[in-house]
Parts: C-alpha cells; structure tokens; sequence
C-alpha cells in the first residue's frame, strides 16, 4: 500500500502539533482545600484540635451541635471516631472552657480509587475515544490523569474535555502501531490507582453503520430496487480513508440474506421477488482493511415497483403465489413454451399414423395389382396351351 504508508509521517506531526499541550481535567478536585479532611470510611479517623494548648481539656462539636456521635471518644485534646459511616459526615468544632472556638473542619468520609472498567471505541481514524467507570464508589471528589504510550514509547497525554467526564480521547493516534497502552489514574484525597489497558486500535477500528438507507423502486422494472446511503456522520468523508460497503437484502418471511459488496453509497438489486416486500441493511468497515464491520443499520422495508395493470404477464405467470412467500419451485413453474411443444408432438404423432397408414395401404395396392397379374398371365397360358392342343390331331 504505497499510498497508505506515506501517511503516517503526516499524522504523526498532526498528532504532535495537537498534543503537545498537556491538558489535565483538575476541576473536580484540588489539594487547595484545607478546611476539609478526609477519612477513610470504616476506619478510625482521629481529628485533632490544632490550636488547643496541650493538657487543657476542649468541647468537640458536630454541626454546632454537642450531641456526638456514639462512636466519638474524646481524648485531651483529639476526637476519635471509631468505624466510621456516612452519618459522621459534617462539621466538626472544638472550643476551650470559656466557649471560643478553637478550631473547625469539614469531614468527609470515602474510600481510596480501585481499579477501573475502561472500554475505548474508535469509530473513525482521527479519534480513540476511551470512557471509564469507577468499579470502587469512593464518593470523594476525583481526578484523572490520562496517557498513553504506543510503540514509539513517547508518553502523550489522552485529552479529557470538561463537557464529557470520564472521557479521554487520543486525536489522531498511530493506528498501524501494533499496540497502545492507555494509562488512566484515578487521584483522590486517600490515594490513587493507575488502570492500564493495552489496546490494538488496528483491531478495534469499528466505523458507526451508515445512515440514511433509502430504497427506491425503479418504475417499469418489477425486479429491480435502487438503494443509496450515507457514509457515518462520525466517518469524516474528506479523510483519505474510504469505507467498504455490504448490503444485505432478503424477501420479508425469508430468513436468507442475499449479499452486495461495493465502495459507492449505493447499488442497484435487479434480483427483487416482484411485489414482494423486502428487508434491507447495510454495514461499513474500513476500506484499508483494518478492524472491523459496522453493526448493520436499522432494517428498512421496501416494495419494488409493480405494474398497476394486473395482465402483465411477467407478474402473474412468473411469480403466481403472492403475497405469501414460497420458494420458487422448478418442478411445478410452467414455461411459456410448454404448451406449443406439446401440440407440435401431438402433430408430429398425428403424422407419423397417417404416413404408416397411407403406406399400409399402397403396399396393398401394390400385393392386389401383383396377384390380378399373375392371374391374367395364368389365363393368358391356359388360353395358349388350349389353342396348342386344339391344333393337336386328335
Ligand atoms: C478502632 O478503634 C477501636 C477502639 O479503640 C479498636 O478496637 C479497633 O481495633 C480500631 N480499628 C482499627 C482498624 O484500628
Ligand atoms: C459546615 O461548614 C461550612 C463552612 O465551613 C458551611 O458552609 C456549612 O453550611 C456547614 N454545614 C453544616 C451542616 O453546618
Ligand atoms: C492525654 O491524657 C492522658 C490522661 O487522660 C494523659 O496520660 C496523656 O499524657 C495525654 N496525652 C497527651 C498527648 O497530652
Ligand atoms: C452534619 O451535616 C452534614 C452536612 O454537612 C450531614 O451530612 C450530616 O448528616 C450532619 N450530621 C449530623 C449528626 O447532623
Ligand atoms: C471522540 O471524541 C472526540 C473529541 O471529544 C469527539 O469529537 C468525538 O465525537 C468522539 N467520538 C465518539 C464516538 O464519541
Ligand atoms: C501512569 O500514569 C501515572 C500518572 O501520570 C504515572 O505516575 C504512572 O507511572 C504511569 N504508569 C505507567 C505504567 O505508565
Ligand atoms: C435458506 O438457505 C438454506 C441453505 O443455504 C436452504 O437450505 C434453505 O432452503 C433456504 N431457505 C429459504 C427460505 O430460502
Ligand atoms: C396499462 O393499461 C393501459 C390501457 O389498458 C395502458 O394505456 C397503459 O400504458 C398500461 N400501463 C402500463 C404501465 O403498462
């Protein structure tokens, strides 16, 4: 593939141009706040009264409320919240004797991140789209760090963008490569989790199925369907990577599919069952040859056109059984031409009779002539030796 191979030099400055921002998603949380302490939920979590001079006992309340937890325990100057659940959650004071308050936090309680479940889709070859979900509910406010490696060993950033969370997308990746290796990690207050997944986006090249199907019946032929489509709206169709098309088609109450392959957006069928509703979808893969077909489109129906004048004889002789569907059947399907065959050998037989018989009855002419002139000559004999005889002397 001569013209393939003097793409990837093109993309890759693409793809250096486009990526080397590095751009990570920090809204969701930053380190700024202080006022905020997190614990890990069904831990111990101590909270320690900061600005408390040490000995001097302090009062701890929670949500400016005295009433504590029942698995608070107050020790000098700290509280320990022993088992922690959600209910613990909430605004946590201390005061010295005289009232002041000394010191406040927000506590927040969650879990550190687990592992993960990635599923990445590359509906095109100008994006991988990876997308995330958490299989540990932390409940804390999260961020992602996301790269990748391919084969190159360069380590590029997987762009998140603010209006898809749990997204990161690769922007012209090196598909030819034969893998890339997705790093996603998980940062929140109690710790972080790297997920890695390795991907062969040669393999999970997967276009969307083409859209708009149309079929149309062709006026004055009963057997033949016009189909055109769309290329994926998701399948940039200026790119230098055109799509492969398979269009499947079979008569409504059959289950086989009768299969066209073609590279145009759309086909003539000239192999339609007259007036007979039929079922069509097509798919797309890339037509390099890399990854995989599309599911198919949404099935649509179509009725090829057919003659408003009923006598036509290619409907009604052809096809005698619709609307239900039987399989054509050889044996019983009479030709046009049967008809004149048979009254030409009912001629032929007709014929060959009268020609035995005509013959029959010269040859008996011919044994009667025969047998009048022997007799004539028998007579012609006895006529001659009678006259010998009469001249005899007696
Ligand atoms: C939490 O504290 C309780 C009481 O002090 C103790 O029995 C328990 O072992 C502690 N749990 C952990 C995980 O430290
Ligand atoms: C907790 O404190 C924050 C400010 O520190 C306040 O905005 C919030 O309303 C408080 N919540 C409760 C339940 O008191
Ligand atoms: C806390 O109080 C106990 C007595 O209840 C004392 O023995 C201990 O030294 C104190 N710890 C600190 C850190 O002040
Ligand atoms: C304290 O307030 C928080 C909201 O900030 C709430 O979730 C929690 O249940 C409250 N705790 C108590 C004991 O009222
Ligand atoms: C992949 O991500 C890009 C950039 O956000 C977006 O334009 C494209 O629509 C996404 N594709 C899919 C299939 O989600
Ligand atoms: C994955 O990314 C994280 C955060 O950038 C980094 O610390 C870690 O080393 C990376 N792991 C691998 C295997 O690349
Ligand atoms: C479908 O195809 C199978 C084998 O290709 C054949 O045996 C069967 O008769 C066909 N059925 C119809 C309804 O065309
Ligand atoms: C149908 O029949 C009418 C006259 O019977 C004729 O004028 C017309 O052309 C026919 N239509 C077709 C499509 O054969």
């Amino acid at each position: 593939m001569p013209g393939f191979m003097s793409c990837p030099g093109g993309l890759i400055v693409l793809a250096i141009i486009t990526l080397c921002t590095v751009h990570v998603n920090s809204e969701i949380w930053s380190n700024e706040v202080s006022d905020v302490q997190y614990g890990k939920l069904g831990s111990n979590v101590t909270l320690e009264c900061k600005e408390s001079r040490t000995g001097s006992p302090v009062e701890w309340r929670l949500n400016g409320s005295a009433v504590l937890p029942r698995q608070a325990l107050p020790s000098n100057s700290s509280l320990t919240l022993v088992d922690t659940d959600h209910s613990m959650e909430g605004n946590y004071s201390c005061l010295d004797e005289r009232g002041t308050l000394l010191w406040a936090t927000k506590l927040r309680l969650g879990r550190k991140p687990g592992l993960l479940s990635v599923s990445c889709k590359i509906s095109n070859h100008h994006f991988c789209n990876c997308s995330w979900q958490q299989s540990v509910k932390t409940h804390l406010p999260t961020k992602y760090i996301t790269s990748y490696r391919d084969k190159l060993d360069a380590v590029e950033p997987c762009h998140q963008y603010d209006f898809k969370p749990n997204e990161c997308a690769i922007e012209y990746p090196t598909i030819w490569q034969h893998y890339h290796l997705i790093n996603i990690t998980e940062v929140n207050p109690l710790g972080s989790e790297t997920t890695l997944v390795r991907l062969n986006l040669k393999d999970l090249l997967k276009p969307d199925p083409p859209e708009a199907v149309t079929p149309d019946p062709v006026v004055g032929h009963p057997r033949r369907l016009q189909v055109r489509w769309r290329y994926p709206s998701s399948w940039p169709y200026e790119a230098p990577f055109p799509l492969i098309f398979q269009l499947r088609y079979r008569p409504r109450g059959s289950i086989n599919w009768s299969m066209l392959q073609t590279t145009d957006t759309n086909v003539l069928i000239t192999d339609i069952l007259v007036a007979h509703p039929h079922i069509i979808q097509v798919q797309a893969k890339d037509d390099l040859g890399f990854g995989q077909w599309s599911d198919w489109s949404t099935e649509v129906q179509a009725l090829p056109w057919s003659d408003p004048n009923l006598s036509d004889p290619e409907q009604t002789e052809e096809y005698p059984g619709f609307p239900d569907y039987t399989e054509p059947d050889c044996s019983t399907a009479k030709s046009p031409g049967v008809e004149n065959y048979r009254s030409l050998g009912v001629l032929i037989s007709l014929g060959l009779f009268a020609g035995i018989i005509l013959s029959m009855l010269s040859a008996l002419i011919i044994l009667l002539w025969i047998r009048q002139r022997r007799r004539d000559e028998v007579t012609k004999q006895e006529l001659t030796l009678m006259v010998k005889m009469k001249s005899l002397p007696i």
